[in-house]
């Protein structure tokens, strides 16, 4: 029996299942409104000895005690342990906390950790899981739109170098993923947004009817309409789920995930972490991937017109900051000749081949400098308008 079949068909009829097909460590992804309340889904659970809810300090008056009353019943013991809310945490130090809040409980091999947050908080706690006794099991309780579409689905972990994101991290399966859509009413409207910017990835690399929907529902999205948002959050985390089943270690097709995040990284790095959101970052990143892609010949203005008109509905940036009033463009490419897809020191670029369909490419310097000349803002800016 694999670990997905242990978990229980969907018991609400408006609850959809995601299933991440990956051998022995396949797990389910539950996508629905009022899923921290709903026993069913808690008594599937992973056994363990204990469980430690990892969280942060605005999250956790939130949704921390719902989660331990779930958990009650399935551990003999169940601790929160909270972090500083912010992507600057996103650190070893914050890591150690984590592995002092594991060794102070007592925890064992048969523990298991439940990351209830955002992308932040479960990339560090999966990482933490990742490690501790050479890994233990852990679960994704994603609380933004972001983390619910992208993050919490696919085990990566890790966390951030002052020089570049997510450099130190390793891949970590979840066991299970729950996303529960009720949450994301106490979102911050610029987090939603944030969100919105990995949703509308998917269209451009994967799925372009999906992103014909986008366009004509991006008003209910944004209002937090429960229909709208599970079609979105379905749609995204099947995509994702697909992409991962097929390359998990990202040897090939699972790079198509990181449209927009090379100039992302770069911008979210230069500005100092937690000044742009990550999201917000993808947003102007993909308009660049955008232009980049066109400069290559791969697609139209039209296209490149149509995403940035999607992304600005969305509330987000469609251009990047400046990072060097004196050599903004070398700023960017020297940031992002540590991205983890540069070889050698070339960097390698997600570009749209055609709507629908992504791939790596290297691109000429002097092109790229033109490219970011063109999509940057020229006075300096600290957040995106
Ligand atoms: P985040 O984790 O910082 O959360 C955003 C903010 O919302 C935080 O202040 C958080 O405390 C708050 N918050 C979370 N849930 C809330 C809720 N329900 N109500 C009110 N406030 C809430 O940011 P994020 O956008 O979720 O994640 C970004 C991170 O995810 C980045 O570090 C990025 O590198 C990472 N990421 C990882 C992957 C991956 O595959 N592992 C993919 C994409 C992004
Ligand atoms: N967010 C990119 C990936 O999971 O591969």
């Amino acid at each position: 029996m694999t670990p997905s079949n242990i978990f229980p068909k969907p018991a609400a009829a408006t609850m959809q299942r995601v299933d991440i097909a990956l051998g022995q460590r396949s797990y389910p992804i539950f996508i629905g409104q009022g899923l921290l309340g709903a026993p069913e889904i808690w008594q599937h659970m992973p056994d363990g000895t204990q469980a430690l809810i990892v969280t942060n300090t605005t999250v956790e008056p939130l949704y921390a005690a719902l989660l331990a009353s779930q958990l009650a019943g399935r551990y003999a013991r169940v601790r929160t342990f909270a972090l500083p809310d912010g992507e600057q945490y996103k650190t070893q130090d914050s890591l150690s906390l984590i592995f002092d809040a594991l060794v102070q409980t007592g925890a064992d091999r048969k523990s298991v950790i439940y990351a209830l947050g955002g992308g932040v908080v479960g990339d560090m706690a999966g990482f933490a899981a990742a490690c501790y006794m050479r890994g233990i099991s852990f679960v994704q309780v994603p609380t933004t739109l972001l983390a619910q579409v992208d993050s919490s689905v696919g085990g990566k972990t890790a966390i951030n170098h002052p020089q570049g994101k997510n450099l130190i991290g390793a891949f970590h399966q979840p066991r299970a993923v729950v996303c529960d859509l009720g949450v994301l009413r106490t979102l911050p409207a610029r987090e939603l947004s944030a969100g919105l910017a990995e949703v509308i990835k998917y269209g451009p690399i994967a799925d372009m009817e999906f992103f014909d929907w986008l366009e004509a529902n991006m008003e209910e999205l944004r209002a937090c309409d429960t229909a709208a948002l599970t079609h979105a959050v379905q749609r995204s985390c099947q995509i994702k789920a697909d992409v991962v089943a097929r390359d998990e270690h990202e040897a090939g097709l699972r790079t198509i995930l990181n449209f927009g995040h090379t100039f992302g990284h770069a911008i979210e790095a230069g500005m100092g972490y937690g000044r742009w959101l990550h999201g917000e970052a993808v947003a102007a990143g993909m308009c660049m991937g955008a232009h980049l892609s066109r400069a290559i010949g791969l697609v139209d203005d039209r296209f490149v017109r149509r995403l940035a008109a999607l992304l600005e509905r969305a509330g987000l940036p469609t251009r990047g900051p400046v990072l060097d009033g004196r050599d903004n463009a070398g700023r960017y490419l020297e940031l992002m000749r540590l991205d983890k897809k540069a070889e050698s020191g070339a960097i390698r670029f997600i570009v749209i081949e055609r709507p629908g369909r992504a791939v790596l490419r290297t691109a000429p310097d002097a092109l790229v400098r033109s490219v970011i000349d063109h999509c940057c803002e020229t006075e300096p800016v600290l957040q995106p308008a």
